[in-house]
């Protein structure tokens, strides 16, 4: 596994995920209304051993060569990932994709966790333009990305895990319009 680098932001330290983070990545990341949202190769009900498998056989072998994945910490309890967010080289249409477990949401940690990771992408990784999505609804993942400067560039039918949503916002943040908090 390659390493990743660390960053700290005025409440959070981000690192690569590892396997030893597997329990508080379940214990964040396995409820409703975290995965609702999420695109609907996520499965649910999420199987018992599903994360170990998805970090052993997805992440790690792929970290920091096709992907990016950081753990989120809070600076107060750095052994907790309460959250994570992963770069792609290869958009799917897009290029990231994030989650923080529920009762850490509307902190603006999520819009802090972005930043450095942002100006690594454009400083560091060489992406020109980062494109992001998310479920038509999803208002704190719209958000977020509004607020770091992302154009809104479309909107088309996508399938979640959620059934209720049925469309995705597919946004584009470029190196120019990138607006650091
Ligand atoms: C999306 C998510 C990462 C946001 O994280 P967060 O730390 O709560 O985000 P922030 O606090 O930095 O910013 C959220 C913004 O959305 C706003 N917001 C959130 N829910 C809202 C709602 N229902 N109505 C209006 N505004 C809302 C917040 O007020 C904040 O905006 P502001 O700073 O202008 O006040 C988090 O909610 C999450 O993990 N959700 C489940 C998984 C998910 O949706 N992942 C993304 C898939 S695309």
């Amino acid at each position: 596994m390659k390493e990743i680098p660390e960053f700290q932001t005025e409440r959070l330290f981000l690192r690569g995920i590892t396997l030893e983070d597997t329990s508080s990545y379940q214990k964040h990341f396995v409820d409703y209304e975290v995965v609702r949202y999420l695109a609907d190769h996520v499965p649910w009900p999420y199987p018992e051993n599903g994360i170990e498998e998805f970090l052993k056989e997805y992440i790690l072998p792929n970290q920091a060569m096709s992907l990016w994945m950081w753990g989120i910490f809070l600076k107060e309890k750095p052994t907790e990932v309460i959250g994570a967010i992963e770069l792609c080289r290869k958009g799917k249409p897009e290029n990231r994709g994030f989650w923080l477990g529920r009762k850490f949401w509307g902190k603006g940690l999520m819009t802090e966790a972005v930043a450095p990771i942002t100006d690594y992408a454009f400083t560091k990784l060489g992406f020109e333009k980062l494109i992001f999505a998310n479920a038509v609804g999803n208002i704190g993942s719209r958000r977020v990305k509004e607020k770091s400067g992302a154009k809104l560039i479309g909107t088309e039918p996508a399938k979640f895990v959620d059934p209720k949503f049925t469309e995705h916002e597919l946004w584009e943040l470029t190196k120019e319009d990138w607006s650091k908090p």
